[in-house]
C-alpha cells in the first residue's frame, strides 16, 4: 500500500463512496475536510478525495452519468485506492407500482435493462459472464438500509412538512440501470413488462455491481426516488436534485458511516 493510502486509511482499507453528480453526494467531502483534511488525487479526469468521515477512512468521488462512467470510476477506486467496499448514493426513477417520489430504495440486486446480446446470449445476461442479476453485498446493503430507515424515522416527518412528498417509504429489491433517462409512461410500462419486480431505474448501479462482482469487492447501492420516470420526470428530477437529493444522502451516509466508525 502506498504512503498516501496508508496515511489516509491509518492502516485500514478505505470505503469507496460514489455518486454521479455533486448534488447527489451531499456534503461528505466538506465533512472529511473538517475532520481529517482531504487529499485529492486525479485519475481519468475524476477527482478522488481521500480522508476520514465519522472515523471511517473513505475515498469519495463523482462518477458522472452513465454505465461507462460508473464502471471506469469504480475500477479506479479498486485499483488505485484498494477500497474494501463500494457504496453508491444518488437518485432514481421509481418504476415499482408503490414506489413514490421521496422513497428510498436499497438494492438487493441490480441488472442492466438495456443489455441485449440475444440471440447469442439470453436477454439481459452479461455475455461470457453468464450473469444478468448482480447481488449487492447483503451485509453492506443491510447496514445501508438500517441507516436509511433511521433517517426516515428521524427526519421523514419534517421532510413531508417542507416538501411536496408523501411519508417516505424504504424499499429493498431490484434496481435496473441503463444508458437512458426514462421519461415516459410507455417506457415505464415496457420496463415493467420485461422486469416486473424492478423498483427503480437509474444509469449507473448495475455497472458498479458488475465491476465489483468481477473484482470480488462488496458493493451496495442506495437511491432516493426523484421522479416516477414518466413525462414529469425531467422537471421532478431537476427539482428533487436541487432541493432534496443532498439532504437524503447526508442523512443516510452520516448514519451509515457513524455506525461503521
Ligand atoms: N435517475 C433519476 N431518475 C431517472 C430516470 N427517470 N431515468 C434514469 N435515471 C434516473
Amino acid at each position: 500500500m502506498s504512503a498516501l493510502r496508508n496515511e489516509a486509511a491509518n492502516g485500514r482499507r478505505p470505503l469507496g463512496i460514489m455518486a454521479a453528480l455533486p448534488q447527489e453526494l451531499g456534503s461528505l467531502i466538506e465533512v472529511m475536510r473538517a475532520e481529517s483534511g482531504v487529499h485529492t488525487v486525479t485519475h481519468g479526469g475524476r477527482d478522488y478525495h481521500v480522508g476520514t468521515a465519522y472515523g471511517a477512512p473513505c475515498v469519495v468521488t463523482l462518477a458522472r452519468i452513465g454505465k461507462v462512467a460508473a464502471a471506469a470510476t469504480v475500477s479506479a477506486l479498486i485499483h488505485a485506492f484498494d477500497v474494501e467496499a463500494v457504496v453508491f448514493t444518488g437518485v432514481a426513477g421509481g418504476v415499482g407500482h408503490d414506489v413514490r417520489i421521496g422513497a428510498v430504495v436499497v438494492a438487493d440486486s441490480l441488472m442492466q435493462h438495456d443489455l441485449d446480446a440475444s440471440p447469442l446470449f439470453p436477454r439481459f445476461e452479461v455475455p461470457l459472464l453468464g450473469i444478468a442479476r448482480f447481488a449487492a453485498d447483503s451485509a453492506l446493503a443491510a447496514q445501508l438500509a438500517a441507516a436509511a430507515g433511521r433517517f426516515i424515522a428521524e427526519e421523514g416527518a419534517a421532510l413531508v412538512q417542507r416538501f411536496a412528498i408523501e411519508t417516505p417509504q424504504l424499499h429493498r429489491g431490484l434496481i435496473i440501470s441503463g444508458d437512458q433517462f426514462v421519461a415516459s409512461a410507455a417506457a415505464v410500462a415496457t420496463l415493467r413488462a420485461a422486469l416486473p419486480d424492478a423498483l427503480a431505474v437509474e444509469m449507473e448501479g448495475a455497472a458498479i455491481a458488475q465491476v465489483c462482482h468481477e473484482y470480488g469487492v462488496p458493493c451496495a447501492i442506495v437511491r432516493t426516488v426523484s421522479d416516477t420516470a414518466d413525462a414529469h420526470a425531467p422537471a421532478s428530477f431537476t427539482t428533487f436534485l436541487t432541493e432534496l437529493a443532498g439532504t437524503y444522502s447526508n442523512g443516510i451516509l452520516t448514519r451509515f458511516l457513524q455506525a461503521r466508525g
